[in-house]
């Protein structure tokens, strides 16, 4: 697909398609719904209307490349975007990251208060196991406890959330070393992006093969979307890229610019971006999308 706008367009769409599928599963007056109040309100506030939407748009690729249809890979789609919109939610809290801005707007404690960003948080990271386990999200009930698994995996101790301790444990800690920093970053960042594609290909029922080039590849992505963000955080504009930059310094964070510094932080990022489109090649052209995605990581500028 080497076409960048054709890529960006495509993104736009799938990202559309998400926020539809989102304001349905968020929407206060479905059926047997409860009016839920400002909780509803913020979890709405979380997740809507913003954001880059690239591990649903992974999954809904990852799924294409085994012929499902974008809308049979949504509701999973939507279920990591919840995840994702919960972990950013906790993360800017002030016992976190005390950010006060996100995708280019207030914060979710800053909009309404701490308790509610808590609470808003723990909705999303329920609603999205309520998604996976529906019926529409796919037809087969093992698939769906195959996908309940491993989100959880992903998203709890021994992933995402493991992560986030991992990395408040290393702030000021000069005994951080490479291969520690790659662990905190695989765990925070890459695994919830693993899933997002493990996720697309269980839907689409990949082989054993399949499904281990693809994991092969989200290793690279993942770690090559915290390097980026890294550099973002370093030399990044906080209006083009929706947050505030220059605080992971300031913060003693452990990360590849502040153990590499930026120049090698750079060199590492582009060899993770060829590694990454190397990896697929044995997919074919049908995974030139992936591919694609890889690029559009690594070059981001928000
Ligand atoms: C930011 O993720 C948090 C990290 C994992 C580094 P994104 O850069 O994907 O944030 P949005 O969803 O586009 O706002
Ligand atoms: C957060 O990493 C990753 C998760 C939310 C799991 P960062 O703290 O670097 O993300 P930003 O820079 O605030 O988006
Ligand atoms: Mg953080
Ligand atoms: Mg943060
Ligand atoms: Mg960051």
């Amino acid at each position: 697909m080497r076409d960048a706008p054709l890529f960006a367009q495509r993104l736009a769409e799938v990202g559309e398609a998400v926020e539809q599928r989102l304001r349905t599963l968020l929407s206060g007056d479905r059926p047997g719904g409860i009016e839920a109040g400002q909780l509803g309100d913020a979890m709405r506030y979380a997740v809507l209307g913003g954001g880059k939407r690239l591990r649903p748009f992974l999954l809904v690729e990852t799924a294409a490349l085994f012929g499902v249809a974008q809308s049979a890979a949504l509701n999973a789609a939507a279920a990591v975007e919840c995840i994702h919109c919960y972990s950013l939610v906790h993360d800017d809290l002030p016992a976190m990251d005390d950010d006060d801005v996100r995708r280019g707007r207030a914060t979710v404690h800053r909009a309404f208060d701490e308790a509610t960003a808590i609470l808003a948080g723990d909705g999303l990271l329920t609603l999205a196991f309520e998604i996976l386990g529906r019926p529409d999200t796919h037809a087969d009930i093992a698939v769906r406890l195959q996908l309940v698994g491993a989100l959880a995996r992903a998203s709890g101790w021994e992933g995402m959330v493991g992560g986030q301790q991992l990395d408040l444990e290393a702030e000021n800690d000069p005994q951080q070393d490479l291969p520690g920093i790659v662990r905190i970053q695989a765990l925070k960042t890459g695994a919830l992006i693993g899933f997002a594609v493990t996720a697309g290909a269980m839907l689409g029922r990949a082989s054993a093969e399949e499904l281990r080039i693809l994991s092969a590849y989200a290793d690279k992505l993942g770690l090559a979307f915290q390097v980026a963000d890294d550099i973002l955080d370093a030399e990044g504009d906080p209006a083009v890229v929706g947050k505030a930059t220059r605080k992971d310094a300031a913060a003693g964070k452990a990360t590849f610019v502040s153990l590499l510094g930026l120049e090698a932080a750079r060199v590492r990022l582009r060899r993770l971006e060829e590694e990454a489109v190397a990896t697929l090649a044995p997919l074919g052209g049908r995974a030139a999308v992936l591919q694609e995605t890889a690029r559009f990581v690594a070059r981001r500028r928000s």
